[in-house]
């Protein structure tokens, strides 16, 4: 879920909808706000998208032009406000489900982020004191609690202040389990929001005269570039001229200050009608940008940020590579380079099923968790559990001073900039480029391969932007080609070695974006069963290992492309430029610029992503927001 909090001068309404526009992507299906004006809660929310929040409130200010008539919008010129696109999680994504919540006297409104995990007990002992619930959601419960220790605080004699909200914030956080990011107002109180987070994430906005709360800083980053990073179990309350925190407990504690060093151009569309393809074309640039100061001019990997010594990386002794989705296929690929140039076994598992096998882990074993947003609760949780059993953790992140890294011993970011798709692109180039240098790095501290292998793939590395620029130059007929398979019931995929993943990538992103029937195989597994669901016509895209080098892998894939076309299937074949060996295989061939194998995927994968998007487009699906996703889930 995306959230948003506003304490200042302006008017709430219109910078708590513009914040929410640029969290969309952390769900969208749902939205709701709260704005304190004049001694009342003016809150409003709807199922489905922003735009659907967006058109109701037009309409509530068009029948009723006197309701605070200051606001862009219309239902309120109060300058506090809180806002909410939600991923559902306790209740289905109606308008009742939707955040706010509020209390039955209307006059506090809660939005939440995470998992009340005790909600069912709390919500029974409150429904046994006669509370009516308004909605299935557990944040509700959370509204309750609030209003309710509100009303004790007042009735002990404290009066109403901002820092009577944060006592009241405080009495609740120490009932509740599981994850949660909170913030709340209170119609008697202005000017203030208080927020709680607890394993879910939350970064203040430090402005002049104005402070925000939000999932992310994406959401005020065209208001300010100071942030506050908040630890966990803290408390923060914002008035327009003051940032107070604390933990539960009420002690002061301190966020850490940092500066946002994009701007916000970086996460708009910029002429792409999808964020999706705009973030397709970037990718040249962000692999640049991940590569650079981290290479040396003799050829050597440069990673002095990665605070593990040379003598914990000497003493490894097994790697497990963690992570979630589109971040897993990127494991799944680091697997076949870290094993092939460290010689050090390489394991790679979904986090959400790493902790609960138990796996064996020590002080010599290394974990290495990827993850875009640096927020996804399964990896967060695996990376926790690794950390119990002594294992050293290496965290591969995109997003600065997110929860993964901070908890993480050491990490590497990868300098994608903002990726605002759901479905992962440029990000997922990066994390490859990253798990190359890690494995790189590992090999020359270790001194178990030659130099002079290293310093081959570190001036093949180099030379990756370029190439993928050109790839990018001549996407075209992948783009036809999409017009031709949207109407297809299945699409497979096979490929062999790296490009085993990357088939599973492939297949991924026609599921999430296309709704289509998709999936991706070991084309030696073929044989093995998913033959069968090879019918007159089906299509099949193979991906096909570069000839050089590794001639025996490419032969394999061509004969798997042989079995699958006597078996009926139209076949797409992605292949190195001049592999005049498939052409006689391929309906349709799409050629990529000459790569070794284990680099391939940072091209093989980019004519697929193209692919998903087009047909996605073609389908007249929303290609940057596909049904029922977020992109940072926060919950297990
Ligand atoms: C969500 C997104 C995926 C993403 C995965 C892991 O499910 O929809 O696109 O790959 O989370 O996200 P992370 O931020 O940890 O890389």
């Amino acid at each position: 879920c995306g959230i948003v909090g506003y304490a200042g001068a302006r008017p709430a309404l219109g910078i708590v909808l513009d914040g929410l526009r640029r969290l969309e992507y952390r769900g969208y299906d749902s939205a709701g706000v709260a704005v304190v004006c004049d001694d009342e809660l003016l809150t409003e929310k709807k199922a489905g998208k922003l735009a659907n929040l967006e058109k109701v409130l037009s309409e509530r200010a068009a029948s009723n032009p006197e309701d605070c008539a200051a606001s862009p919008i219309g239902i309120g010129d109060g300058t506090t406000g809180i806002g909410h696109t939600r991923w559902a999680t306790h209740g289905g994504p109606t308008d009742r489900n939707a955040h706010p919540h509020l209390a039955p006297d209307g006059r506090v409104a809660v939005i939440h982020n995470g998992i009340i995990e005790n909600f069912a007990k709390l919500r029974a002992e409150l429904e046994d004191e006669g509370v009516e619930f308004a909605s299935d959601t557990d944040t509700e419960c959370a509204a309750h609690l609030i209003a309710r220790a509100l009303a004790d605080l007042r009735s002990a004699g404290e009066t109403d202040s901002p820092q009577l909200l944060a006592a009241a914030m405080r009495v609740v956080c120490a009932r509740l389990e599981g994850a949660f990011t909170l913030l709340a107002v209170d119609a008697g109180i202005p000017g203030a929001v208080v927020g709680a987070r607890r394993n879910s994430p939350l970064v203040v906005g430090r402005g002049d005269g104005e402070n925000y709360l939000a999932s992310d800083v994406a959401a005020f980053i065209e208001h300010t570039r100071e942030a506050v990073e908040l630890g966990q179990d803290q408390i923060v309350l914002i008035t327009p001229d003051s940032i107070d925190i604390t933990d539960f407990a009420g002690q002061p504690a301190s966020g850490k200050d940092f500066h946002i060093d994009w701007d916000s151009s970086a996460a708009e569309k910029g002429g792409y009608d999808w964020f999706m393809l705009k973030e397709i074309e970037e990718q040249p640039q962000a692999i640049a940008d991940t590569l650079l100061g981290r290479l040396t001019e003799t050829g050597e990997i440069a990673l002095d940020e990665v605070r593990l010594s040379e003598q914990d990386l000497r003493d490894v002794d097994k790697i497990f590579i963690v992570a979630c989705g589109t971040a897993y296929h990127s494991g799944l690929v680091a697997k076949y380079a870290i094993e092939h140039w460290t010689r050090i076994p390489c394991e790679v598992e979904l986090a959400s099923e790493f902790r609960y096998r138990d796996p064996v882990l020590d002080r010599s074993t290394l974990i290495v968790v990827i993850s875009q947003s640096g927020e996804t609760m399964d990896t967060l949780m695996a990376l926790r559990h690794a950390k119990e059993q002594k294992a050293r953790v290496l965290a591969i992140c995109n997003t600065n001073g997110s929860t993964i890294p901070r908890e993480s011993d050491a990490v590497l970011y990868t300098h994608g900039g903002p990726e605002i798709a759901v479905a992962s692109t440029k990000a997922f180039l990066t994390q490859l480029v990253a798990c190359y240098l890690i494995g790189l790095h590992l090999a020359q501290v270790r001194g178990i391969k030659f130099a002079d292998e290293v310093g081959a793939v570190v001036a093949q590395l180099q030379e990756m932007p370029g190439k993928l620029r050109e790839l990018l130059d001549r996407i075209e007929p992948v783009r036809e080609l999409a017009r031709e398979l949207k109407s297809e019931p299945t699409v497979l995929f096979i490929g062999r070695h790296v490009g085993y993943p990357v088939a599973l990538e492939g297949a991924l992103k026609l599921k999430e974006l296309a709704y289509m029937h998709a999936e991706g195989f070991a084309a030696g597994e073929l044989k093995h069963g998913p033959i069968a669901l090879i019918d007159q016509g089906t299509p099949v895209i193979c991906i096909v290992p570069s000839p050089v080098g590794r001639g025996m892998l490419h032969d394999k894939v061509v004969s798997n492309i042989q079995e699958v076309r006597a078996r009926g299937a139209r076949t797409i074949v992605i292949a190195e430029e001049g592999d005049q060996a498939v052409v006689r295989y391929a309906d349709h061939l799409i050629y990529v610029p000459r790569t070794p194998t284990l680099l391939a995927p940072l091209v093989t994968t980019v004519p697929l992503q193209v692919l998903a998007a087009e047909i996605a487009a073609a389908r007249g699906h929303d290609v940057d927001q596909p049904r029922n996703l977020a992109k940072s889930v926060t919950v297990e």
